[in-house]
């Protein structure tokens, strides 16, 4: 069974058409793809490197096929919606010019996958169930894993009318294929209601990260590393004070049941605090939470799908519309992804480049080596719009600007290779 439209063998005709376009690095020098990941700095290294591609997609998936062919492990996208809604993006194309635009690319993001590895997409009512049928078709329907709800904020316009055309909607999709029949994932563990009691370990570790040894409580480890970056560490040892503070009670005295209730206490407001003590040994320790894991389903309403919230606090308001949620893609990370294994990340609608983050912060939360590549077009920013005011002249320039935000913050130094798809010389 397939999905037909007009231009369709046009655009299954794109996908195997060479790449018009090269790719070039900062300094306009050819990146020569034949060289594979060495060439993209992407080659095992103690320090994960990513790469950051401005152009479109398409060319870019091409000129990637080289190097990253049958190697990426996790792909997440979050291609426009074709909603017609006024987005800094433009996202309203006919259905036919919408699948003809995303047929070819998943054609190349399907080459790119590893055997073990899974692409996941974002998607509303719109397009769900063509993509659904396009992905069949494309993936085969047997590597057809999950069709995930997310839950998202309804605009509360529509409560001043007595009748509606339709309800509001409350949750959008996360497609999930593997591309592999056979392939099987971790089962995966997500947050529930009734936990079992916090515990401490042990905040020092083995594997030798000079730059994160620092002074803690007056101890420099002379090997190995701390768990955290420093930012972190004593941002947990301030909130542990600030507990034993609101508690009222000394280090001596506090128990385990206080601090289990005072951290999801902290939880139940959205925070999620870590804490870091001396151990009556006189070793840094953090704290372990309550095990608080349940196995998740398809249901993942627990998340929001929208992080305008984080991208503001990251460059302020109304710089990006409806950039995903840093969560959400987490989630995506920690199931599929495995922390110290070097596995690459492909994001190639990155827009505001919320997978960045959520790769650079999970790392940074497991110790993890994870790669990400990201692809966005130099697509401009409305005139006279907040992104523009603030200086992004692209979407581009915006998901470059958060990346290097996220990186100040979490005080990573990791190198991101930038490279541009261009037109080829004659
Ligand atoms: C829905 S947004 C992605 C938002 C992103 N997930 C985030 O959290 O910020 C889709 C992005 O894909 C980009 N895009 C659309 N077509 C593209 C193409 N052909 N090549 C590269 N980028 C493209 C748009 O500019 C837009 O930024």
């Amino acid at each position: 069974m397939q999905l037909s439209w007009p231009g369709k063998d046009d655009a299954l005709a794109l996908a195997h058409s060479p790449a018009r376009g090269v790719l070039v690095d900062e300094h306009g020098n050819p990146v020569p793809a034949g060289e594979g990941l060495a060439a993209l700095g992407l080659a095992a290294a103690p320090i994960p490197c990513h790469v950051f591609v401005e152009g479109d997609n398409l060319e870019a998936l091409k000129l990637l096929k080289p190097a990253l062919a049958g190697r990426v492990r996790m792909i997440y996208i979050d291609p426009p919606y074709n909603t017609g809604q006024g987005f800094v993006f433009a996202d309203r194309q006919s259905d036919a010019a919408w699948l003809s635009m995303m047929y070819p690319r998943l054609v190349l993001a399907r080459e790119l996958l590893h055997d073990e590895g899974a692409i996941f997409i974002s998607i509303d009512d719109h397009e769900v169930h063509y993509l659904r049928v396009i992905m069949d078709e494309i993936f085969g329907r047997e590597c057809f894993r999950n069709c995930i709800i997310v839950g998202r904020g309804t605009k509360s316009v529509q409560a001043q009318f007595a009748s509606v055309a339709a309800l509001a909607s409350g949750h959008e999709y996360v497609l999930m294929y593997a591309r592999d029949a056979r392939a099987r994932f971790p089962n995966l563990r997500v947050p529930r209601e009734t936990r079992r009691p916090g515990t401490w370990n042990s905040h020092w570790r083995g594997t030798d990260r000079p730059t994160m040894r620092y002074p803690l409580f007056g101890i420099t480890p002379e090997r190995g590393q701390w768990r955290w970056s420093q930012e972190r560490s004593l941002a947990a040892a301030a909130n542990y004070e600030r507990m034993l503070k609101e508690l009222g009670v000394s280090a001596e005295e506090v128990t385990q049941e206080q601090i289990d209730a005072w951290y999801l206490k902290e939880r139940r407001r959205g925070r999620r605090v870590d804490l870091l003590r001396l151990s009556a040994a006189g070793k840094p320790e953090h704290y372990v939470p309550p095990s608080d894991t349940r196995l998740a389903s398809t249901l993942w309403t627990d998340l929001k799908a929208k992080g305008s919230r984080e991208l503001a606090r990251l460059l302020g308001p109304g710089i990006f519309d409806n950039p995903k949620s840093v969560a959400l893609i987490r989630r995506m990370l920690e199931w599929i992804t495995r922390p110290e294994a070097g596995d690459i990340v492909l994001d190639f609608f990155a827009g505001s480049c919320t997978t960045a983050q959520a790769v650079l912060e999970q790392n940074a939360a497991d110790g993890g080596n994870r790669r990400c590549i990201v692809v966005q077009r130099a697509e401009p920013t409305p005139a006279d719009s907040p992104a523009r005011r603030a200086g992004y002249d692209t979407i581009a320039a915006i998901g470059r600007a958060r990346i290097a935000r996220v990186q100040e913050r979490l005080g990573n130094r990791e190198p991101w290779r930038i490279c541009r798809v261009v037109q080829a010389a004659g």
